[in-house]
């Protein structure tokens, strides 16, 4: 259902896009995709619809796996077939480049290293959007003496670190949703805005066909983007149909991006309902990470039995499970299960001032062949199991990734500010 807006002035027009002020919405644009043109010939038609459908699925799917992830985007929400609703920016004009495997104009600009070389830690670059001198290179420093000032914010050495440090943070998340299809994402380039209402440098433009480099299997000979269109040695109806269907194999796999792969569960085991608020603490944070996280009470000391049970029933339905044993004083609840449980235990006792140092050896000093770990604060305990579930859910890890771009982000603007105040 394609509502109505009312547009404003047009802010911007490009190579492939219109931005509109909305008349009702200040500090929000309309991000328009210039019609496409249809060549005379039914196969290009085709070709072009296809091409319209990915780029809009593409970037709807890819702005919403990010956003939940917890990155910052300018992207607000899908208006139409071709245009979606955005935060107003003033866009920084530089490509930022981020490699994974070395290909195409990086093997140009580096003769000697060969296609398929690996970068760990990923490799970054950075073009200068200017179409008259074919973007060229920049360097960090090429950067900095520019000086830009966009929507008030001058762009220095904490912007760019931001930058910098986003990309790669974006990447790792794509990669990452990726390698769930099979598919190594190879290469990817985005541009970032400040958005004038809030001053902060975001993640802006599209990520489409056009922004990657995708290798179904790591084989550079299945691949699916806009190369196989690029290195066609001659366009026939049967070359074509090729691109198309590797348009819509990326098309439909877009979507399995945001669909988890895995789904398990916290079971939070309290030994007293006294103990319920440092319980409710660890359900909120499991919430934060997508992540199901059931409360129950039962006392390992007084109720053996019932631990027991509990733990038979939760181990019965094959939902990979993580147990928190919340217990005071002498914790008898995260041994006993981690004694007789294959899945992992994390002890999270609530500690008290008074005898704090003492209870936590109950948790600390096991029998041999228990594998408990012990992480004290119950929010930390869910980030734990988050990180646990990562390992097989690309959903959790990537809301445990972007969380650290963010606090990273945090301390860097901080330190900023209080530079800003003691000069
Ligand atoms: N959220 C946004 N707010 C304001 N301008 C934007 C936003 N997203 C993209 N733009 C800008 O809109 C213009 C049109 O986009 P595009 O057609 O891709 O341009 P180009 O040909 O320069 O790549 C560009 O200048 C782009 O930076
Ligand atoms: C940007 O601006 C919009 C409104 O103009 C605001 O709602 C939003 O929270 C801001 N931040 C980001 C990251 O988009
Ligand atoms: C574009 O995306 C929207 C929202 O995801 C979807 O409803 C619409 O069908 C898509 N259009 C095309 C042409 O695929
Ligand atoms: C990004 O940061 C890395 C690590 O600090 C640095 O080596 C690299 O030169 C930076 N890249 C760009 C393009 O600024
Ligand atoms: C990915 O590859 C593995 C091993 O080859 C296979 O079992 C799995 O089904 C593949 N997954 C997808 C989504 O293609
Ligand atoms: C997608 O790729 C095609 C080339 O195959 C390109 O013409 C088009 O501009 C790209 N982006 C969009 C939004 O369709
Ligand atoms: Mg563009």
């Amino acid at each position: 259902s394609k509502s109505f807006l009312k547009l404003g002035q047009k802010l911007n027009e490009g190579k492939t896009k219109q931005i509109f002020e909305l008349v009702d919405q200040p500090g929000l644009v309309l991000v328009q995709s210039k019609d496409q043109i249809t060549a005379g010939n039914a196969v290009r038609k085709d070709q072009m619809e296809g091409k319209a459908a990915i780029a809009n699925k593409t970037t709807s799917c890819v702005f919403k796996l990010l956003q939940e992830a917890g990155i910052k985007t300018a992207f607000v929400k899908q208006h139409s077939d071709t245009a979606f609703i955005a935060a107003h920016c003033e866009m920084i004009p530089i490509e930022w480049v981020c490699r994974r495997v070395a290909t195409g104009s990086f093997l140009k600009r580096n003769p000697g290293v060969k296609e398929g070389y690996r970068f760990s830690p990923l490799k970054m670059e950075m073009f200068f959007k200017d179409d008259a001198n074919n973007d060229p290179q920049w360097s960090e420093e090429q950067l900095l003496e520019a000086k830009f000032s966009l929507a008030g914010l001058s762009i220095g050495q904490c912007e760019v670190d931001i930058m910098n440090r986003s990309t790669v943070a974006i990447f790792e998340i794509l990669e990452k949703a990726w390698a769930t299809q099979n598919c190594t994402l190879v290469d990817m380039k985005i541009e970032f805005g400040v958005n004038v209402t809030t001053k902060e440098v975001v993640l802006a433009d599209v990520i489409d066909n056009d922004s990657w480099r995708l290798w179904p299997a790591g084989d550079r000979s299945q691949q699916k983007d806009k190369q196989v269109y690029r290195d066609l040695k001659e366009v026939t109806p049967e070359a074509m149909q090729m691109v198309k269907r590797n348009f819509e194999w990326v098309s439909e796999r877009v979507k399995l991006l945001l669909e988890p792969q895995a789904s398990g569960r916290v079971v939070v085991l309290m030994g007293s309902t006294s103990d319920m608020a440092h319980c409710e603490k660890i359900k909120k944070a499991c919430a934060s990470y997508g992540i199901p996280c059931t409360l129950r009470v039962t006392s390992a000391h007084k109720g053996p039995d019932e631990t027991l049970r509990i733990k038979a029933g939760y181990e019965g339905d094959g939902v990979p499970t993580v147990f928190v044993a919340v217990a005071g004083r002498s914790n008898g609840l995260g041994p006993v299960m981690s004694g007789n449980t294959a899945y992992p235990v994390i002890n999270c006792p609530p500690l008290t001032p008074d005898w704090g140092a003492q209870d936590v050896w109950s948790s600390l000093r096991m029998p041999s062949g228990l594998g408990c770990s012990t992480v004290l604060s119950p929010e930390a305990a869910a980030q734990f199991a988050a990180q646990i579930f990562g390992l097989s859910d690309h959903l959790v890890w990537c809301k445990l990734r972007a969380s650290m771009l963010n606090t990273w982000v945090s301390l860097k603007l901080a330190d900023k500010k209080l530079q800003a105040c003691s000069l």
